[in-house]
């Protein structure tokens, strides 16, 4: 199949001159009602589907394509960023069939590609909507049975349980897919303030020059959710706040806040470098929290006596020239007492006055604010910390006008845009640094944290730091 010659052209999807489509495997799942069929629902609105795209929804309930329909009926009323409207909905229906399959079973993929000969569908994007511990299976299937297609796959994380297992995945993928084919989403890439970052870092005399050690004293990067697991508690005992937001979301941002400026160079080798340059933990005490929420081995699915954390703090440090000494504070839990996402920057003091900080937030607010210091009016020379807002969420046109991650990475996919989406280098990268914290926890003494539901964390993770700030 990697042999094979795409065909050019020029439309959204390129996809054009026969039926295309994309089968989701996971069709009946979270995050497809919640994300994937209203991104696709809102690109249809846009008119960014080819007309002969087709959506096939896989999965194991006993569903027709009309009962399938239906349910995303109800979904899309309450998760599509453009309206809900009948008349388009029914239009946008006539696109979507839901295929019942078990796809741990390898035979089945000889039906699945009858199916898709049936139906003419030549151009494929696979969307790996599933446990990761179902992608060798799904991959091997293909391979199997649908060799012939002219195919690209998006692959949701995390991407393997570590590094071995992520390495013998990409292999098996790679013969099948072809590097270039295949897609590492990362929704957290496609969100939009973080792709303001690097606007905000580089275009601004204010911030470009003085975004080093010399100004900057430590920065602090948070994603609070507080909701727990659930429906997703099969998936989650296996992975843990770790995997399931560090090794990918997190640290992918990281490197986007710290990396070079890509001079000449893509952005995509410098976020690399900027991975590769993270310390090695040597002292998991000094570095690193772990954490369950009070309640976590009640929730239904959930192994009684499980370990898995669902917390995670941590120091890191960068060994480069621009960072050296400026430690980087990751969080990230779930039952905390706000959702929030953002990053903080704290610059050095000057004359003791309070630290100026820069605050970008990520979701649900969107925006950037800054903390500075003024003189407090009718005082001598009292200082006060004042701040400036830019509330980019705030404004209705702002929100009516941004797509929605899963939107801008389905449309980049579709048009083969790869840039944003997490390369397999940085993956390897990361799995690196997540593996040798993971090993050297085990290794140590370190417990594993409990912590109330509602409050921000077990009380350890102030340890770390003595500056983690409330999130406002
Ligand atoms: N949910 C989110 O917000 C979110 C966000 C980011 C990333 N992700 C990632 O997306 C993936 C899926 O997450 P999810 O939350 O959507 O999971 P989920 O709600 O548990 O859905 C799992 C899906 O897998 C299908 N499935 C499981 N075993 C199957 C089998 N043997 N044959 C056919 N279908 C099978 C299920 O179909 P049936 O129920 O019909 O059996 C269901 O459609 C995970 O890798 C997760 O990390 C999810």
């Amino acid at each position: 199949m990697k042999e094979q010659t795409k065909v050019e052209n020029s439309t959204m999807t390129g996809l054009e001159t026969m039926n295309s489509a994309i089968t989701i495997f996971g069709g009946s799942g979270d995050l497809t009602y919640r994300k994937l069929l209203p991104a696709m629902y809102n690109l249809h609105v846009l008119g960014q589907l080819d007309n002969n795209f087709k959506i096939i929804g896989l999965g194991r309930r006993n569903y027709t394509t009309e009962d399938y329909i239906e349910i995303t009926r109800e979904w899309m009323k309450d998760y599509s960023r453009k309206k809900y409207e009948e008349q388009t909905f029914n239009e946008f229906a006539k696109r979507i069939i839901y295929f019942k399959i078990d796809i741990s079973l390898e035979s089945e993929y000889s039906r699945l590609q009858d199916f898709y000969i049936e139906n003419n569908i030549k151009k494929h994007i696979y969307y790996y909507a599933v446990a990761p511990s179902m992608f060798l299976e799904i991959t091997n299937g293909l391979k199997k049975y649908c060799s012939d297609n002219d195919a690209k796959v998006i692959i949701e994380k995390p991407f393997g349980e570590n590094l071995e297992n992520a390495t013998e995945l990409n292999s098996k993928l790679a013969e099948f897919f072809g590097q270039d084919e295949i897609y590492h989403i990362d929704h957290y890439l496609g969100k939009e303030m973080i792709q303001n970052i690097l606007s905000v870092r580089l275009n601004n005399a204010i911030f470009k020059g003085i975004w080093n050690k010399d100004f900057i004293d430590s920065v602090q990067i948070t994603a609070a959710e507080s909701v727990g697991v659930e429906t997703r508690a099969g998936y989650y005992d296996k992975s843990g706040a770790m995997k399931d937001m560090v090794q990918n979301h997190l640290l992918q941002v990281l490197s986007i806040v710290a990396m070079e400026e890509p001079k000449g160079k893509t952005m995509e080798k410098e976020q690399l470098a900027l991975l590769k340059s993270l310390k090695k933990v040597e002292n998991v005490d000094d570095n690193l929290v772990m954490g369950q929420y009070v309640g976590y081995l009640d929730e239904p699915n959930i192994d009684s006596q499980s370990k898995t954390e669902t917390y995670v703090a941590m120091k890191i440090e960068i060994d480069n020239e621009r960072w050296q000494g400026v430690p980087f504070f990751i969080r990230t839990g779930k039952k905390l007492a706000t959702r929030e996402s953002q990053i903080i920057v704290k610059f050095k003091s000057k004359n003791n006055a309070p630290a100026n900080l820069l605050i970008i937030k990520i979701q649900p607010s969107e925006g950037i604010f800054l903390k500075f210091n003024a003189k407090k009016p009718g005082t001598d020379n009292d200082i006060q910390e004042v701040s400036m807002d830019f509330c980019q969420s705030c404004i209705l046109e702002n929100r009516m006008n941004t797509p929605e991650a899963y939107e801008r990475l389905l449309r980049a996919c579709f048009i083969g845009d790869r840039i944003l989406f997490s390369k397999w280098d940085q993956i390897v990268a990361s799995w690196n640094y997540i593996d040798n914290l993971l090993n050297k926890y085990k290794e140590s003494s370190s417990k594993l944290y409990t912590y109330e539901q509602g409050s921000m964390g077990p009380k350890e993770a102030n340890r770390l730091t003595d500056w983690i700030l409330d999130l406002e």
